[in-house]
């Protein structure tokens, strides 16, 4: 894999991320009720996390020479609390894969700078999963 090609996966991360944020904002309003107080707690603590997973990826794709995306991957809406959440879990599970991926393209490349940038998105985007099955009773 060449950069460009890996600054262009790190832009669709970027897409990702913006999703996820905007996800989280609208689900943590939704999801509500006494059964899903925790929950919704849970969900207002991943949001600053995603913000900063967003501005780690915009400064990597910006340090590689490319332009950070505006483009937000699209958003499927969600009739209810259950839903919401695995939509979520989905999302951070593919996210999951995307950056164990991005870490390994990033030692092949010779970017131990960029891997270790990534390292706390790979790390935090695993306790995200986990705090969502968890949610889900999984
Ligand atoms: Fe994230
Ligand atoms: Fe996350």
């Amino acid at each position: 894999m060449d950069q460009q090609t890996f600054v262009k996966l790190l832009n669709d991360d970027l897409s990702s991320e913006y999703q996820s944020i905007i996800q989280y904002i609208q689900h943590g309003a939704t999801i509500t009720g006494p059964q899903f107080l925790a929950v919704g707690e849970e969900i207002k603590r991943h949001l600053p996390q995603e913000l900063n997973h967003a501005k780690i990826l915009a400064e990597q794709v910006s340090f590689l020479g490319g332009t950070p995306t505006a483009e937000v991957s699209s958003i499927q809406p969600v009739t209810g609390p259950e839903e919401a959440l695995r939509t979520d879990l989905q999302l951070e599970s593919e996210q999951l894969d995307r950056y164990r991926e991005r870490v390994v393209q990033a030692h092949e490349l010779g970017l131990a700078d960029v891997a270790e940038a990534l390292r706390p998105l790979l790390e935090q985007t695993q306790e995200h999963v986990r705090d969502l099955q968890t949610a889900l009773g999984r």
